[in-house]
């Protein structure tokens, strides 16, 4: 299942974020911000239990979160600013980290390190990657975290290509897909268009 957020504040920030002109602290600002917003989606459904408690003025029964646990997992290197930002909303979630990069010759996923919550089994598990290409890195991670036992998985990037999506669709269709706009296509070099670069570049200054 795939969720676009099209509310105008992430569609405001993801413009900021496409422009050329948009310098890397800005960009950075703008993708934790992006980020923060989807997670709000994307978490929507998280379980609460009312619980007691005494406000000032009465006691009552009040909604807290409860049930799984959560598990944010970064591709790195550019899905670290996701996990960076999101963990501010869910402060006792668990972060891992799964290393891949895209050979820019084949474009095919190549692992290159994989450090997850030992029990991921029992934690649902929202995985980021801010660009959404061929979904081939995307594809390898989430069957990395299957691997590893995690059975509730949740992909969240900032910009998707059709390709993308149906890759994760085709391979993954239990995974449900939160993005903030899918752009038209991907180019000869794999990059979404329009879209806004390289988003690990355009986060870290490289290039
Ligand atoms: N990765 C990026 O950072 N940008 C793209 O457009 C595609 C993949």
């Amino acid at each position: 299942m795939l969720l676009v957020v099209s509310h105008p504040l992430v569609q405001h920030k993801l413009s900021l974020m496409r422009d050329v002109t948009t310098g890397v602290k800005e960009f950075r600002e703008l993708a934790a911000e992006v980020s923060m917003l989807l997670a709000y989606e994307a978490m929507r459904d998280l379980d609460v239990t009312p619980t007691r408690l005494q406000t000032p003025l009465q006691e009552g029964e009040f909604p807290m979160l409860s049930g799984k646990k959560l598990a944010l997992v970064a591709i790195l290197r550019a899905g670290l600013i996701m996990t960076d930002a999101i963990v501010n909303l869910v402060p006792a979630a668990k972060v891992g980290h799964i290393g891949m990069y895209r050979d820019p010759g084949t474009l095919q996923p190549v692992a290159y390190y994989n450090k997850l919550p030992a029990d991921i089994a029992e934690r649902r598990v929202f995985l980021t990657d801010p660009m959404l290409a061929t979904g081939g890195s995307a594809s390898a991670a989430i069957a990395a975290l299957k691997v590893a036992g995690a059975q509730s998985i949740r992909l969240m990037s900032i910009l998707a290509a059709p390709e993308g999506i149906a890759v994760i669709e085709r391979d993954h269709p239990d995974v449900e897909i939160v993005v903030a706009a899918v752009d038209e296509r991907l180019n000869d070099h794999g990059y979404i268009v329009p879209g806004l670069g390289d988003a690990g570049d355009r986060i870290y200054g490289t290039k």
